[in-house]
């Protein structure tokens, strides 16, 4: 057996299946490449939305600088991990006025306006609280390059105030006196793979920065820019290679710090699966074949409950299966469908994928589960046992599972 495969059944031997395992070496080999990369630009700030295991956010505050939430859930998440409530953005298009609140009271470093409406209610909470709360503004771009898996922008879209809207709104926020305007966020698209689209998309960003900050005379202290960055999950899938975005993005970054107005400006790199995405293993058991008129079908112990994604409603229009493989390796020479244990033809793993030969008692590796695995899945939905979580450091195995109110 291979390294990774003997961590992986070892992970299954001793916690169980279905499982998810995060490997922090992969991880460690991530950041460092995003630092050499595009560290000479930016600081990286990690999105919890994506994974926010506490046992994992511990080992992550200790590594990467700032933390994006997305509720004020998160947001405790975050101080409990370590990040300190200044090294924390606020993201968010619908936040209820207790959970501005609560962050305003905490400290939390940036709040992230998306809308005039939450911005003269941040406004009210900061008055009240006898403070002035720092905000960046959230800017929803006209365009978003063709190749993004998912577009935030560009479109009707509840995030951030629509730049054909700015002029009319931004003065009512900048004239909030509770509020600190100190810089501007955009995350307008995610999962790309194209190095071009990336760039045409930082292009965009740059192009919306200057407009804005020129037309209200901002010296932003942050812009953060939402990354893209996107990861392998299926077969054909070209893995990002960041050379190329940083050998054609990078001069004009440099051009653009070099402007008066940004030269001391923080840019902030916003991102989530690229991080953490691809360290990440789906674990799960077959508990019985089943030949159905003429199609074999592997049933497991975990599917769409635990990994909504692989089972391709999570925004995918058509179902492709992810990466993975039979832990133990062996050659991929029978086709197969895998589904979970849940009693809907909508619960399936993995339609007509080469796997080796798959007895029951066999265990089948998700690639690229590292992001929107639990927390973006229906784990309530039958009432099975959560997957549990097992976070891997050097060679160490530890039980990070969270406690969900599922029996196991
Ligand atoms: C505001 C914001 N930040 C960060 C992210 C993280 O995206 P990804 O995990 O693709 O990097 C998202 C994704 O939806 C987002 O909406």
């Amino acid at each position: 057996m291979n390294r990774l495969d003997s961590c992986l059944a070892e992970a299954a031997e001793r916690f169980g299946t279905p499982s998810y395992v995060y490997l922090t070496d992969a991880i460690e080999t991530r950041i460092a490449e995003i630092e050499s990369t595009l560290g000479r630009w930016f600081s990286l700030s990690y999105a919890m939305k994506c994974n926010p295991n506490p046992g994992l956010l511990e080992w992550l505050a200790k590594r990467v600088e700032y933390v994006d939430v997305s509720s004020i859930g998160e947001f405790r998440l975050a101080r409990q991990a370590g990040w300190g409530p200044a090294q924390a953005s606020f993201t968010g298009p619908g936040k209820r006025d207790a959970e501005i609140a609560e962050a305003i009271d905490g400290d939390v470093g940036e709040l992230v306006v998306e809308s005039v409406h939450e911005a003269i209610a941040a406004n009210r909470v900061a008055g009240e609280a006898g403070k002035i709360q720092n905000i960046l503004i959230r800017i929803a771009p006209s365009s978003v390059p063709k190749g993004f898996g998912d577009h935030m922008a560009g479109r009707p879209s509840p995030f951030g105030i629509d730049i054909e809207d700015a002029a009319e709104q931004l003065p009512q926020i900048l004239a909030l006196p509770n509020l600190s305007v100190v810089g501007l966020h955009i995350y307008s698209g995610t999962q790309c793979l194209k190095p071009d689209a990336i760039c045409e998309n930082y292009r965009i960003f740059m192009s919306v920065f200057r407009e804005l900050c020129e037309a209200y005379d901002i010296t932003p202290q942050k812009l953060v820019f939402g990354s893209g960055l996107g990861i392998p999950y299926h077969a054909g899938d070209t893995p990002l290679d960041l050379t190329d975005v940083a050998s054609v993005i990078g001069p004009e970054l440099d051009d653009f710090r070099s402007e008066d107005r940004f030269a001391k400006t923080q840019l902030i790199l916003e991102l989530g699966r690229y991080l953490v995405g691809e360290a990440g293993y789906f674990l799960t058991s077959v508990v019985t074949i089943k030949d159905s008129r003429g199609t074999k079908i592997g049933i497991c112990d975990g599917g769409m409950n635990n990994h909504l994604p692989a089972s391709g409603h999570f925004g995918m229009v058509i179902h492709r299966n992810y990466q993975m493989h039979r832990v133990g390796g062996g050659e991929a020479d029978e086709k197969i469908n895998l589904v979970g244990p849940l009693c809907t033809s909508i619960d399936r793993l993995a339609s007509g994928v080469m796997l080796p030969h798959l007895s029951e008692g066999d265990i089948v590796a998700v690639h690229a589960s590292g992001a929107y695995g639990i927390t973006a899945s229906p784990i309530y939905f039958i009432s099975h046992p959560a997957p549990k979580e097992v976070l891997v450091e050097g060679g160490q195995l530890t039980d990070v599972s969270r406690k969900f109110e599922l029996a196991r």
